[in-house]
């Protein structure tokens, strides 16, 4: 207890700390609204006591305790809520943790050994030291809480001296317990084109697993991210809700497991699938982070906290703008050359917009890159299709006054290759079995030196050769097929989780050397989407699908979790029956870009877009850094509707929509949120079709922050498909 307290003493003392207060260690990890409040046990085991609400009187502390009930034979058992539970120990249920250790015991039982506290960027870091008493194996329990945003970062070390390496079999980042009347699980289902689709459903004893076995491009059927309502299911303002996710860009697991007295574990971790880790004397295994806030106004006032986190600790340039851009997947394919590119890059600057995006099909010679069958892993240019090469393609865009950014899939590769022919054992797959492909490519296995050194390669080349470009679009199409890494040889269980960190070596070089390039994270859409992965990138392409009534359901699933800075959307010819306006309105609620040829488009056509660019460009402040608020969800019904407010609740923009109505439906007023009541606002609808004029009632009105969301806007209507967009601006009263 000494060393503790004299560990205090040399750090900083800070609000989460209030060891030994009343004749018990007690730890507690608090921001400006929720305690996660732990405490040595008796038996010097670590234990959960609290999770909730800030208690105001720090006296109460001592009060906590995890709670009791009857065992079968009538008597009270006091299990305990073990914080980082290991396998083996008198807890019948999921553990944290399973270590096959040297002489082959399968029990880990992990007894408190101290604890430090420090000031962290944006917080304060807890850390916990656990050790087992019969093997030289040690859990350092980290805990990040950023006090203004309410949210809380965990991670954890193992490490061991025994006498030969160790078998990891589960490894989770934390470990987080309820005991609540009942429990609602939120998640985040997906496939191509059908991402961040929510479905919520009641726990019931026993376990339900989130997870992924994909290995790349592993989010593409569950994203790394839930809600857990309390007591009742996760609502947008009421209810306590806790909301998490992993930042890990591989194979992750949720384990939400309700035990015989109806307490809830939340275990979120690496998924062990084939993944048993051999963990050497002195290596240390570092979990991925688990980010977690608990929103006591419902999911908006969660989504709200991980947002404001978000933009400031974690995600690439979070603080920074981001650039509008005109790319070509959807209007020309593979089917383009230098001439048709500079003309884009011109339309792009007719447009408005800051760069253009050349996409897939640019590389390859020997197997030139004319469609998904080949090519991958030769980035070289097409000599037919680009002469002049990329250099040539960055004068152009020089010249037409916009910046350039450009696609790459540099983690794979396609069997008709130059790559594979010259290094078929780079790629992931079996020796002695057919390889099955998945979009015609395999996945280089990362896990290999050598392999991160080429990744690293194709963007240092690039990058070398033009030092102008300005984006990456970084694409990860295939899931890993063929689990076999030829360079593990014996050791295929750490394949999975190697290949990952493989990966976060190669961008954390790129980050370090190129730091002001940004770069859009793409996976067949929005099958990569975790906070690791945004340390990296400054945005994530949410869906190949851009038919705009589908992007407000993807766009409202993934807010949950993301601010819409780091949301790409795209206005492209996705669903001809929607208007120009109604497809760039929607994307105007996230990082807007285009993807269309401008050609096929009417002179008004063109005309809004051209406004509506210009609009977003100026109100970027607003909806790229302000404070979103949920107003109108497209699952209750034939609307939906997001507003954005600034810090200062000077400026909000409100984006409203009507997707299909009914036959004489009933239309209410939408309510806004987050204005000051006492500011008055003059509303005005913006991006109008040339020619046209707002028939919103209010626009050109002065109205109160107080009307405006008791009262309302009548912003919706029982057309179909139609938008509208309103800016709001303080003025004088
Ligand atoms: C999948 C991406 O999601 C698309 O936007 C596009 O970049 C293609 N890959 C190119 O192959």
């Amino acid at each position: 207890m000494k060393q503790i307290l004299r560990k205090a003493a040399s750090c900083l003392v800070l609000t989460a700390w209030a060891l030994n207060m009343f004749g018990q260690d007690i730890l507690r990890i608090s921001t400006e609204s929720t305690d996660l409040v732990l405490r040595v046990g008796e038996n010097r085991r670590l234990y959960q006591v609290y999770l909730g609400q800030k208690l105001e009187h720090e006296a109460d502390l001592k009060l906590l305790d995890w709670p009791v009930h009857a065992s079968s034979d009538g008597s009270a058992v006091k299990r305990g809520w073990e914080v980082y539970s290991g396998s083996g120990n008198e807890d019948f249920f999921e553990p944290a943790i399973a270590v096959t250790h040297y002489d082959g015991n399968p029990s880990t039982w992990l007894y408190y050994v101290s604890s430090s506290i420090r000031r962290v960027e944006g917080g304060t870091q807890t850390d916990i030291v656990l050790r087992d008493d019969r093997y030289p194996l040690e859990v350092t329990l980290h805990y990040i809480a950023y006090y203004e945003q309410n949210v809380i970062k965990t991670w954890s070390e193992i490490r061991h001296r025994e006498k030969s390496p160790i078998v990891l079999s589960a490894y989770a980042s934390t470990m987080l317990y309820f005991n609540r009347p009942a429990y609602y699980l939120t998640e985040f289902s997906s496939d191509w084109a059908k991402e961040a689709q929510m479905s919520t459903s009641r726990l019931t004893p026993g376990k339900k697993i989130l997870d992924t076995k994909l290995g790349s491009r592993a989010a593409m059927h569950m994203h790394p991210f839930f809600l857990l309502g309390l007591d009742e299911a996760a609502a947008e303002d009421s209810g306590e809700v806790l909301a998490g996710t992993l930042g890990w860009t591989g194979n992750f697991r949720f384990t939400f497991e309700v035990d015989n007295v109806g307490n809830l574990r939340v275990i979120p971790g690496i998924n062990p699938y084939a993944s048993s880790y051999e963990l050497k004397p002195e290596e240390t295994f570092t979990t991925p982070e688990f980010i977690f806030t608990m929103g006591y106004d419902g999911a908006g006032s969660a989504s709200r906290n991980l947002h404001d986190w978000a933009l400031r600790y974690q995600l690439k340039d979070g603080m920074q703008s981001r650039m509008t851009l005109l790319n070509n997947w959807e209007n020309t394919g593979f089917r383009f050359d230098q001439d048709k590119l500079a003309g884009l890059m011109q339309e792009a600057k007719h447009l408005g917009v800051d760069m253009f995006l050349l996409d897939d099909g640019w590389f390859g010679n020997k197997y030139p890159r004319k469609n998904d069958k080949v090519g991958l892993g030769d980035w070289e240019e097409t000599r037919d299709k680009l002469p002049g090469g990329i250099p040539a393609l960055v004068e152009s865009a020089h010249r037409a006054g916009v910046k350039l950014g450009i696609w790459i899939e540099p983690e794979m590769v396609n069997p008709k290759s130059e790559l594979f022919e010259k290094h078929p054992d780079w790629a992931i797959h079996y020796p002695n079995r057919e390889v099955y492909c998945y979009r015609n490519q395999l996945v280089l296995d990362l896990s290999n030196p050598q392999v991160q050194e080429y990744v690293y390669g194709v963007v240092e080349r690039i990058l070398q050769q033009n030092p102008d470009l300005a984006y990456f679009k970084w694409d990860c199409n295939s899931p890993i097929t063929n689990i076999y890494s030829p360079y593990l040889r014996e050791k295929q269980g750490q394949l999975y989780i190697d290949h990952v960190r493989g990966l976060y070596k190669v961008l954390q070089r790129i980050k370090k050397n190129y730091p002001h390039v940004s770069m859009m994270l793409c996976s067949g859409g929005g099958a990569r989407c975790d906070y690791e992965a945004l340390k990296y990138f400054t945005e994530f392409w949410c869906s190949d699908n851009t038919d705009p009534i589908e992007r407000l359901y993807i766009q409202w699933g993934f807010s949950h979790i993301f601010p819409a800075k780091a949301m790409c959307a795209h206005v492209t010819s996705w669903n001809k029956n929607t208007s120009i306006k109604f497809r760039t309105d929607v994307a105007s609620m996230c990082k807007l870009g285009f993807d269309i040829g401008l050609d096929k488009l009417g002179s008004d056509d063109l005309r809004y877009c051209q406004t509506a660019v210009a609009n977003w460009k100026r109100l970027q402040h607003v909806i790229l850094d302000g404070n979103q608020y949920r107003l109108v969800s497209p699952y209750a019904g034939n609307h939906m509707a997001v507003s954005y407010v600034s810090d200062s609740q000077e400026k909000a923009v409100l984006f409203a929509y009507d997707i299909y109505p009914r036959y004489q439906e009933k239309i209410f007023k939408v309510k806004l949120k987050g204005l000051a009541p006492d500011k008055y606002y003059k509303v005005e609808e913006i991006n109008l079709m040339p020619g046209r004029k707002s028939d919103l009632k209010a626009d050109g009105m002065t109205l109160s922050g107080d009307y405006l969301m008791k009262v309302g806007l009548d912003v919706f209507s029982t057309s179909s498909l139609k938008s509208r967009v309103v800016e709001l601006t303080e003025v004088e009263g």
